[in-house]
């Protein structure tokens, strides 16, 4: 089913899972799977449009970071903008699914002013009993050719985030932007941990290869990618936590992202062209 009766987000629930997304930024604060949140929220995040929310899935687009061409802010403004339902969802025996769309009339005149191309952003949130999957279709609706970066950036819970490992990255070239200089180097671990502040691009990582995310305590998700090469994995460790406002000095314990993304390279998109970049996490 789906409840759409609070006019700030959607709910979605098919069998045992649920997921919740806000309008704003068309954003999953929750996927719940027999009761068990995989997703993280920060306590302390704002969830009246006021700022990106701390958590959650975050949208990145039109860039990722922040980019010398541009003066948007941090990952664009997907994320702060007004998402519109898109009527109506799809309901079947083995899936629910509502879609939302952005075109630059509900981006916040200032950030719109800032990147002036015409678009049609659609995405896709499809839950079945074990799976979520969130897919991102850009439209160049201009008639000239525009390039931009996306993400899906996922907030996984945890319980103690030294107990967590991300595998399948192992062989990935990677740009850690902890590091002095962001170099450059080949990951030669089967699992990615958290022992302090990481912040790291992976490129090109083969869509084929499944991404698992590991000693949770929520539960192991496997994250499987499409047109998305890139993947992120972040986790602000301590003093970084402190120093963000809008989440609590000890989360970064409940929590790692892993963003799965197309950011390591501009995609230009001509006039009237299409990309579809998604990700299906999936309960393992
Ligand atoms: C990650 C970036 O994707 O997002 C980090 O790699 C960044 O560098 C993090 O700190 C959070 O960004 P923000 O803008 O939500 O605080």
């Amino acid at each position: 089913p789906v409840d759409a009766s609070n006019p700030a987000k959607v709910l979605l629930s098919h069998g045992n899972a649920s997921v919740e997304i806000y309008l704003f930024g068309a954003t999953v604060t929750s996927w719940k799977v027999g009761g068990v949140e995989k997703i993280f929220l920060s306590k302390k995040a704002h969830l009246d449009g006021s700022k990106a929310i701390r958590g959650g899935i975050p949208l990145v687009f039109p860039h990722f970071g922040t980019i010398p061409t541009s003066t948007l802010p941090q990952h664009g403004f997907a994320r702060v903008s007004t998402w519109s339902r898109l009527d109506p969802p799809s309901e079947t025996e083995t899936a629910t699914s509502v879609a939302f769309t952005l075109s630059p009339r509900a981006v916040p005149a200032a950030l719109a002013a800032k990147w002036p191309h015409a678009f049609r952003l659609t995405y896709t949130v499809t839950l079945t009993t074990d799976t979520l999957t969130t897919t991102l279709k850009v439209e160049n609706t201009a008639d000239v050719a525009w390039e931009f970066t996306s993400l899906l950036h996922t907030y996984f819970a945890t319980r103690g985030v030294a107990h967590v490992g991300v595998k399948g990255l192992e062989g990935a070239s990677f740009v850690d932007k902890v590091a002095e200089g962001a170099p450059r180097a080949v990951e030669s671990r089967t699992a990615v941990i958290v022992a302090g502040e990481v912040d790291r691009v992976y490129e090109g990582v083969d869509d084929k290869a499944e991404v698992t995310v590991t000693g949770t305590g929520h539960g192991d998700v496997v994250v499987h990618r499409t047109n998305l090469p890139d993947v992120v994995v972040w986790n602000p460790w301590t003093d970084k936590a402190k120093a963000m406002a809008d989440f609590g000095d000890d989360e970064f314990d409940n929590m790692i992202c892993v963003e799965a993304g197309s950011v390591a390279k501009f995609i230009s998109l001509q006039p009237g062209e299409t990309w579809t970049g998604g990700q299906t996490l999936k309960t393992a």
